[in-house]
């Protein structure tokens, strides 16, 4: 049989493209790693997120010398924590849910993207090398403001990453004449050691205490407040604790029962 010369080089050029075709799909399919969302992965009760372990509480966790896992909670129309710091260098895991919608979860201008689920937990490991500043979206239309919910990734240099939690506890009111206790806790994420101080300035005065924590340990400092220092000539008294980079500021309003313009005990006794 006499096949024609440019028949044959059409039928060689169809087979080429067919091959192609075959070729990309394949690749796009395995060799990108791309994952369906499915029900061989963790599941969580969306109802009962606030209860979970991994996402009662969105965070990040350090795991390794460079790695880390992020919880994190997609909702209308936010992400839980945001921002979301991890250090340069480092590999990260995402483990996202949603607490209502679909959402999805998407590193602007990376091929970071997953949707999420209700009840499934979508999981993604990402290397960040350079300090950057990415931005989260949610492609998956979730509500009315869903163009407006994003998020950030922020890759900070490692000098200036931390994964220390500072909370304080301090009154809202003391009585004048009585001391006030300022309650500090601080909680180190990292898995090495952290020493450093917890400050409380209030009144003009200035007290330091020394903290030393473990990795993975949270310690609680207390600090008294003589009644001398709460004697401002304003009624209400700042405060500010500083523990690092970490600041929380406040102010105590002292009482005092004999003035006439202090509110005491937030009843009306004007006569
Ligand atoms: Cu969430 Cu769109």
């Amino acid at each position: 049989m006499n096949v024609h010369t440019y028949e044959k080089l059409w039928l060689i050029a169809a087979m080429v493209l067919i091959v192609g075709f075959i070729a990309t799909i394949t690749y796009g399919s395995v060799g990108l790693g791309i994952a369906m969302v499915g029900d061989q992965q963790e599941t969580v009760e969306p109802t009962e997120l606030a209860d979970d372990e991994r996402f009662g509480e969105p965070r990040v966790e350090q795991i390794g010398d460079d790695e880390y896992e992020v919880y994190v909670v997609a909702q209308t129309f936010s992400f839980q924590p945001d921002p979301i710091e991890v250090p340069e260098n480092s590999q990260v895991t995402f483990h996202v849910t949603a607490r209502d919608v679909i959402h999805s979860f998407s590193l602007a201008g990376t091929n970071v993207n997953t949707m999420v689920i209700p009840g499934e937990v979508a999981e993604m490991t990402v290397e960040f090398d350079d300090p950057e500043v990415y931005g989260v979206v949610c492609n998956e239309y979730c509500g009315p403001d869903h163009h407006n919910m994003e998020g950030q990734v922020h890759v900070v240099p490692e000098d200036e990453f931390d994964l220390t939690e500072v909370s304080v506890d301090a009154p809202d009111e003391v009585d004048a004449g009585e001391s006030a206790t300022v309650d500090v806790t601080v909680e180190n994420r990292m898995l090495d050691g952290l020493e450093t101080t917890a400050e409380l300035e209030i009144g003009g005065e200035t007290s330091v205490e020394e903290v030393a924590l473990e990795g993975g340990e949270a310690t609680e400092v207390t600090f008294t407040v003589d009644p001398e220092t709460l004697e401002a000539d304003d009624s209400d008294v700042e405060w500010a604790v500083t523990v690092d980079d970490h600041e929380e500021r406040g102010t105590v309003t002292v009482i005092d029962a004999g003035d006439e313009d202090g509110g005491d005990d937030g009843g009306e006794t004007d006569e």
